[in-house]
């Protein structure tokens, strides 16, 4: 049986990425790392929990010492990264963390691989390290090819992390490859971000803080689609390569915000026009045409459907961020340690 380490397993997508795998390659031990920062929750890991290919370890992926010893013991067929701060606005307000977990944790993985002579290192990368395109140009999209340059705190760490991925693979034949996709939406994803915030706040009736004009554009993914990309370029991806990921599902903000109202039976009085972010992207959009020719991948949710049943998801799983929101996910992850 192989073995597979999943860091930030108890965050949003790498949440996700357990229940994939979980279902889809029963051949394949995982254990999932994650140091439960406020973006990770066991409750996402509930399903988990109980399935002999599933354990998890509580840690921190900058803490070299704990990190070798959990690779000496394990002996890991593969590392896939997730772990990440990964909110831009927090970035703004406080970079540090940002640098030292997107950058510095990943730098202790690729030194355990080399170490421990781990067959492949698999680093979560987004789109964000391209920078963004401009609004009235629906030719242009992001290639591999494009050239990094980031705008927040949040992308120079990640991309940061992908040159020095990069970097160990051409020095020290470390076999790596990256992904880079773009935004995500679906279950389990933290309370802070676009689409699971503005259900939340609709739900309860409070104001929903679009930034700027709402104009800026995401290319949404549904997650499971980027589990499954991340799956088969784990499966048949050649070392040293980068894959873009994404499904040509290009909206404003503004749009999705009022696709989430009109789904709740909610009023448009509710959009709240705020302050834009600084240094704020305008606009996203992957063309993916190398993981579809290489690897087969095409994504299998078109937004319509996705936005769909990631609201009826929130709506019938609402104790899940209720509980983030009143803090009660902080007890239910100490009870797990003592
Ligand atoms: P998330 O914030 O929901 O989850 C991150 C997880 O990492 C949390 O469980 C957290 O506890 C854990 N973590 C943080 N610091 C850690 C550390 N030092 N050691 C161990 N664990 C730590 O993030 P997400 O949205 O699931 O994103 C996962 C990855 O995917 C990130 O690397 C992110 O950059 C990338 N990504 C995200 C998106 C998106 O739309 N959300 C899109 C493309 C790429
Ligand atoms: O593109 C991939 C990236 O997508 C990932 O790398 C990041 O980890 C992930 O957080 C996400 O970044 P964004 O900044 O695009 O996501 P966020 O949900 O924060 O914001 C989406 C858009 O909505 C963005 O244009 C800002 C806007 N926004 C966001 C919030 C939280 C609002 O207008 N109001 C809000 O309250």
């Amino acid at each position: 049986m192989k073995k597979l380490l999943v860091t930030g397993g108890a965050g949003f997508i790498g949440g996700n990425f357990v229940y994939y795998m979980l279902e889809n390659y029963p051949e394949t031990k995982l254990v999932c790392l994650d140091a439960l920062t406020y973006a990770g929750n066991l409750e996402t890991l509930k399903g988990a929990f109980g399935n002999p290919n599933f354990k998890f370890v509580k840690g921190d992926i900058t803490d070299r010492k704990f990190i070798y010893e959990l690779f000496e013991k394990e002996n890991f067929d593969t590392v896939v990264n997730f772990a990440a701060e990964s909110h831009v606005d927090r970035s703004i307000e406080e970079p540090e963390v940002f640098l030292k977990t997107n950058i510095l944790g990943t730098q202790v993985l690729l030194d355990a691989c080399n170490k421990y002579s781990v067959p492949r290192f698999h680093q979560v990368s987004t789109d964000e390290v391209y920078g963004d395109l401009p609004l009235d140009r629906p030719d242009l999209m992001f290639t591999e090819d494009t050239p990094i340059h980031t705008s927040s705190p949040y992308s120079a760490s990640k991309a940061s992390a992908d040159l020095l991925v990069l970097a160990y693979h051409r020095t020290f034949g470390t076999p790596v490859t990256v992904s880079r996709c773009s935004n995500n939406y679906g279950p389990y994803q933290f309370p802070e971000k676009l689409i699971p915030l503005m259900i939340a706040n609709a739900t309860h009736g409070k104001a929903l803080p679009v930034y700027g004009e709402g104009l800026n554009v995401r290319d949404w993914l549904y997650v499971e689609d980027h589990c499954r990309a991340i799956a088969m370029i784990l499966d048949n991806g050649r070392i040293g390569e980068v894959y873009n990921i994404g499904g040509h599902n290009e909206r404003a903000n503004i749009q999705v915000v009022k696709t989430i109202i009109k789904a709740l039976g909610k009023s448009e009085d509710l959009i709240t026009y705020v302050k834009d972010r600084p240094g704020h992207d305008r606009r996203y959009a992957i063309d993916p045409k190398k993981i579809s020719n290489e690897l087969g991948w095409q994504p299998l949710t078109l937004f319509d459907e996705g936005i769909e049943k990631t609201i009826r998801w929130y709506v019938e799983n609402s104790g899940w961020w209720e509980n983030i929101l009143n803090g009660s996910y902080r007890s239910y992850t100490e009870e797990m340690f003592t």
